[in-house]
């Protein structure tokens, strides 16, 4: 595997469950189940799988937010849990997130101009450079700096969703997590925040982590994309590649959903039942009961990870 800027290697994170009345035994929701991937500078990775594959658990654990139950995460080859103090500030500030839910990570209670300040006056800035900090960002995300005196709850969507990409940038990271940035905006602005973020990513030659659960969006959006199902990577693959010839089924069951010209040539296919639960995967590979082309091997042997064609990696018994 190339050397990358941020390295994931078989990240694993486990929910422990308490026992309760419901839950006679305590248990572990298995969110992340050994997930490695190797992100390069200047690229837009996309990560994408149906709600509750673990996307935002992934995200959260790499930034931090949340601790891995095992693995290793390496910003520009340094292991991040072995940081000291100072190296762990300037790798929050060298990878940051944006959240799916602006409306949920920002301060109610504070202006804009509040919420961007604070952060940066704990970390010891000057009045004069906050302003001009804020200002400059305002300018950047194209938002006008009337609206700094306003609360969250007088912003719209679009709006809220660029002073949460303002709050991600301001520092001047490197790479940027973004969770389904745009799922929880009206389509209409979608396309505006994308293409802002794209723009972005220009300006400032940021890494993007880009999640979503719309293939879709990541293809538009992305260089490369992984494909996850209950906490793992199915398949990854050059984005171009990944919706021309989707290998692994899950993957395949994705694009067919997919109205239009995909180039995949695949019929609609629909699959049985919900993915199962976290808390009780199956055995072998975790996409059998649900797989239009299981063998009889997959439901007890676990699939590995195989590059198939240069670069175009699956874990399908198939291949
Ligand atoms: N704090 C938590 N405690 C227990 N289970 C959780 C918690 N957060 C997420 N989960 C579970 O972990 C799995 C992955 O969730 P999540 O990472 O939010 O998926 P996604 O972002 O892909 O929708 C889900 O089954 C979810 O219910
Ligand atoms: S390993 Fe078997 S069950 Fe899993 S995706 Fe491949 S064919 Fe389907
Ligand atoms: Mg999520």
């Amino acid at each position: 595997m190339k050397k990358g800027i941020l390295e994931i290697r078989d990240l694993r994170k486990h929910y422990r469950l308490r026992r309760t009345r419901l839950l006679k035994k305590p248990g572990s929701i298995k969110a992340l189940n050994g997930v490695s991937l190797s992100i390069s500078k200047g690229e837009s990775f996309g990560l994408v799988g149906e709600s509750g594959c673990g996307k935002s658990t992934a995200a959260y654990t790499i930034v931090g937010l949340l601790k891995p139950t095992e693995g290793r995460i390496l910003f520009k080859g340094n292991d991040v849990t072995s940081l000291n103090r100072d190296q762990k500030r300037e790798f929050r500030k060298k990878v940051q997130l944006i959240f799916q839910d602006t409306s949920g990570s920002l301060n109610p209670k504070g202006t804009v101009e509040w919420i961007l300040r604070e952060p940066l006056r704990a970390m010891g800035m000057q009045k004069k450079e906050i302003k001009e900090l804020i200002l400059e960002s305002m300018n950047l995300v194209g938002l006008d700096k009337d609206l700094l005196g306003r609360f969250p709850h007088e912003l719209s969507g679009g709006q809220k969703q660029r002073v949460g990409i303002m709050n991600a940038l301001i520092l001047n990271p490197e790479v940027v997590i973004a969770d389904e940035p745009i799922s929880s905006l009206d389509v209409s602005i979608q396309a505006q925040i994308l293409n802002l973020m794209n723009d972005l990513q220009e300006r400032l030659s940021l890494t993007y982590l880009f999640i979503s659960h719309d293939l879709n969006v990541v293809h538009y959006f992305c260089d490369r994309i992984a494909v996850m199902y209950l906490g793992e990577i199915v398949e990854l693959s050059e984005s171009e590649e990944l919706y021309r010839s989707p290998l692994h089924p899950y993957t395949q069951s994705l694009l067919s959903a997919i109205p239009g010209e995909t180039g995949h040539k695949l019929e609609r296919i629909i699959l049985e039942g919900d993915a199962p639960s976290p808390l009780n995967p199956p055995t072998g590979c975790f996409f059998h009961p649900r797989c239009f082309r299981r063998m009889a091997i997959c439901s007890s042997v676990k699939p590995q990870m195989t590059e198939v064609t240069k670069d175009h990696f699956v874990s399908c018994h198939l291949y």
